[in-house]
């Protein structure tokens, strides 16, 4: 069987045994929270009649419980983490969109561009909220420093949230701070979703921060290829829509790169940030074309592997079987790969 689709039947398999426990703790909001929740989840529509909608690839929980059968031999103690983390996913998908004013994800609108600023602010911190009681009414000893695990991560996404935002206002964004910012946002919940795995499945300390090590590096692997899909990715398969990462000024990876090592093409690609009209579709393309002439989008391509090999050598100090690490290694090999 080739790896992609031994690996979408691993996410599909953690969907499944996530999903009951997530659909609880949705069940324990408000009735305007919980459709809005819902509907974002894909398992309503706006009026919420049941439907079934995209609920996202589920790469956080997968990696949480093949972490956690890697550790333990049973993806079982890994369950309330992936709930978990999926729940902080979500609260910042929803917040995400709003912040970059998106108006499409999953191939469905966002929750602020149906109800607005308010609902999406909200029903985002309910989800958050949500995510520390499941940790918290986890009775397995390690739950604790789970906790305290996706706490960290979440203040660091915050933190990397904080910083995509700002870089959109500054033309003088280097690749080393443009590197730290997709660690925040993307790395952290990554990297701890690894890490709680292996909390829950009893792995010590030094084994538990391989595990984020590996999960880190697989994030920013995971936001490089999210970059590039934003500007070459194929709609209907992403499920959002291209380009708008450059009409908002983001300072992806492959932009940033661009800028700083892109020679003459790079000013080019200078010239047309420091242009504050609204951008045609023509004038998006054309930037485009200069970011691939500049070869920001075969670095990223490159740096992404480079990430996966990387997350392969914290995988060395974990001391897994041969069979879960080829598990582990798929993934990993995925997530670089991803067209969706
Ligand atoms: C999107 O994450 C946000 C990023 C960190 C780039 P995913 O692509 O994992 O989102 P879903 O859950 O599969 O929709
Ligand atoms: C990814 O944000 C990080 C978080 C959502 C915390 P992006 O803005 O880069 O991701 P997409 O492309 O909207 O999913
Ligand atoms: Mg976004
Ligand atoms: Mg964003």
């Amino acid at each position: 069987m080739p790896a992609d689709s031994n690996v979408l039947e691993l996410l599909a398999r953690s969907r499944d045994l996530v999903e009951p426990q997530l659909r609880e703790a949705v069940a324990r909001l408000d009735d305007h929270t919980r459709l809005v929740a819902s509907y974002h989840l894909g398992w309503c529509d706006e009026e919420g009649r049941p439907a079934s909608g995209s609920s996202g690839k589920a790469i956080r929980p997968g990696l949480v419980l093949l972490v956690a059968e890697a550790v333990c031999g049973s993806p079982g103690p890994g369950v309330p983490g992936g709930v978990a983390v999926e729940l902080v996913h979500n609260f910042s998908l929803i917040h995400d969109d709003l912040m970059d004013r998106d108006t499409q994800r999953r191939h469905r609108r966002t929750v602020w561009a149906i109800w607005g600023d308010a609902t999406a602010v909200l029903v985002g911190d309910a989800l958050a909220c949500l995510a520390d009681e499941v940790l918290a009414e986890c009775e397995a000893p390690p739950a604790r420093c789970a906790g305290r695990a996706l706490a960290v991560a979440t203040r660091e996404l915050i933190r990397g949230q904080v910083l995509d935002v700002a870089f959109e206002r500054r033309d003088d964004v280097g690749l080393a701070e443009c590197l730290d910012m997709a660690g925040g946002k993307t790395g952290a919940l990554l990297g701890a979703s690894a890490q709680l795995g292996a909390i829950l499945g009893g792995a010590d300390e030094v084994i538990s921060d391989a595990f984020r090590t590996y999960g880190w590096e697989l994030g920013l692997a995971f936001q490089l290829v999210d970059d590039i899909l934003g500007v070459w990715g194929a709609p209907e398969r992403t499920g959002k829509p291209v380009f708008s990462d450059l009409r908002a000024h983001k300072k992806t990876l492959p932009v940033v790169w661009s800028l700083e090592h892109g020679g003459a093409v790079g000013r080019e690609l200078a010239d047309w940030f420091a242009d504050p009209t609204t951008p045609t579709e023509d004038s998006l393309r054309q930037a485009a074309v200069l970011i691939e002439r500049a070869g920001g989008r075969e670095w990223a391509l490159a740096e992404a592997d480079e990430r996966v090999r990387k997350a392969g050598k914290a995988l060395d100090a974990a001391g897994v079987t041969p069979a879960n690490r080829d598990q582990l290694d798929q993934l990993a090999q995925f997530v670089a790969e991803r067209q969706l």
